[in-house]
């Protein structure tokens, strides 16, 4: 022991968290993700102090035998809180020009999302939106909300185009999001997600906005690297299984893998579309039955459930319960997007999980933090507290334990943050 801990050199970037009331999510065993049983295994070490230098976790261990350190380390007392591996969004749409609360009065007024789609609002009215406006504006908001993002928690989000549905719009959310990535301490993926909505102009020609998807947007996007994931809204009323099929196999020849909208509105088949196509996952599931189930256990792609989106549009909530009963890995995202989820504080998910899916608050974690960074193939160097994995975590107010931050539902209870071995307070937060 002793030995190891005289190798530490100190730096500026060294961070010594001592007296942690409990450290959560700890693994060593190199596991991508948990599936049914397995994701009630939640580690926890209490009493505890953890080392980090740089952008990574070095070592952890319990007070009681905290080794001689070198002197001058920054160091946090986190008496009476909880030390926790940050949370993971793996499905969002923080590109966006502006907020849609007249809808959401609509839909209190009996209006369902597809009615509202169906007369031009909906996706269709945040793309109109977002083509006056610049590419400097739109990085400006979008940055600032992934700010908030990160102080209530999130250390690595997906972000997703789709409300540009024309070749100079859809690259101009590409590019937004490539400088996002660039100036972000996050890891950030982007997914493109063209066939988001069939633009006006083409409603009688839907083959012809899919061809446009295929010869002409996909090569721009390869040409500048401007996506590492293809999405396409799988369900009643926006694209069919069969054009899913087509758009996928296109995508597939650029290298994209695939992360589909399925099973939203109704049984529509995109689950067994996006398994067909190996895709990494299949988000929302609202409409899962027993022979969704039986396909997603036949593959690799992890199902995503957005309670965010559930809760707001008033639609049933995906069956996560059965489904990890049944052995399947699951994982939650936030859907921050301003139509059907003007949210994106995961500790709000994390409490609807628990509250409405029943999930325990351990089953919860787990999909938010190592089965989330499965679904954005980060499992390898985030998503769990293990030695030589990215310091992104989060530290907690004082707190009883891990179920009082599902409990308390409005309260963010996330302190600070550390992203990439830097300290960030969350101070600036509600
Ligand atoms: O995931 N369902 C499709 N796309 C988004 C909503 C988009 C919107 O309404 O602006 C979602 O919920
Ligand atoms: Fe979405």
């Amino acid at each position: 022991m002793l030995l190891k801990f005289i190798t530490y050199f100190r730096n500026m970037a060294d961070l010594l968290l001592i007296n942690i009331k409990s450290l959560e999510g700890l693994d060593e065993s190199k596991v991508l993700l948990k599936k049914g049983k397995e994701m009630q295994d939640w580690q926890t070490l209490s009493d505890a102090w953890l080392l980090v230098q740089n952008d990574q976790i070095i070592d952890y261990g319990k007070m009681a035998a905290i080794p001689a350190l070198p002197e001058g380390i920054e160091t946090i007392d986190c008496s009476g809180k909880l030390v926790l591996p940050s949370f993971i969004d793996s499905h969002t749409h923080i590109v966006f020009a502006a907020s849609r609360e007249e809808e959401f009065v609509m839909r209190i007024k009996g209006k369902s999302y597809e009615e509202i789609a169906e007369a031009g609002g909906g996706i269709l009215n945040s793309a109109a939106k977002l083509s006056k406006m610049s590419e400097d504006e739109l990085f400006e908001a979008a940055f600032s909300r992934l700010q908030q993002l990160i102080a209530w928690g999130t250390g690595a989000i997906e972000i997703k185009s789709g409300y540009g549905l024309s070749v100079a719009d859809e690259l101009k959310m590409l590019r937004v999001i490539k400088r996002i990535k660039e100036a972000s301490d996050i890891p950030v993926k982007a997914t493109f997600l063209g066939a988001h909505a069939i633009p006006i102009a083409f409603k009688q020609n839907r083959n012809a906005y899919i061809n446009l998807i295929i010869d002409e947007m996909l090569p721009l996007i390869h040409a500048e690297n401007l996506a590492d994931y293809m999405d396409v809204f799988c369900d009643k009323g926006f694209f069919t299984p069969e054009e899913t099929s087509e758009l996928l196999v296109a995508a597939a020849k650029y290298g994209l893998k695939a992360k589909i909208h399925g099973n939203e509105l109704g049984y529509t088949g995109g689950v067994q579309v996006a398994v067909k196509h190996n895709a990494l996952s299949v988000d929302h599931l609202e409409y899962t039955g027993e022979d969704e189930i039986a396909c997603l256990l036949q593959s690799e792609t992890m199902p995503v459930a957005l309670p965010g989106c559930s809760f707001f549009l008033g639609i049933p909530y995906a069956p996560l319960r059965k489904m990890i009963d049944a052995g399947l890995p699951v994982c939650l995202a936030s859907d921050y997007n301003p139509g059907s989820t003007p949210n994106g504080r995961m500790g709000f998910v994390l409490s609807l999980a628990c509250a409405q899916m029943k999930l325990t608050p351990e089953e919860a974690m787990n999909a938010m933090t190592i089965n989330a960074a499965y679904a954005l193939e980060l499992s390898e160097t985030h998503g769990s507290i293990s030695r030589n994995k990215k310091a992104n975590l989060m530290i907690t107010k004082k707190v009883n334990g891990l179920a009082y931050l599902p409990y308390s539902f409005g309260e963010n209870l996330i302190e600070n943050v550390i992203v990439a071995g830097k300290l960030i307070s969350a101070k600036q937060s509600f």
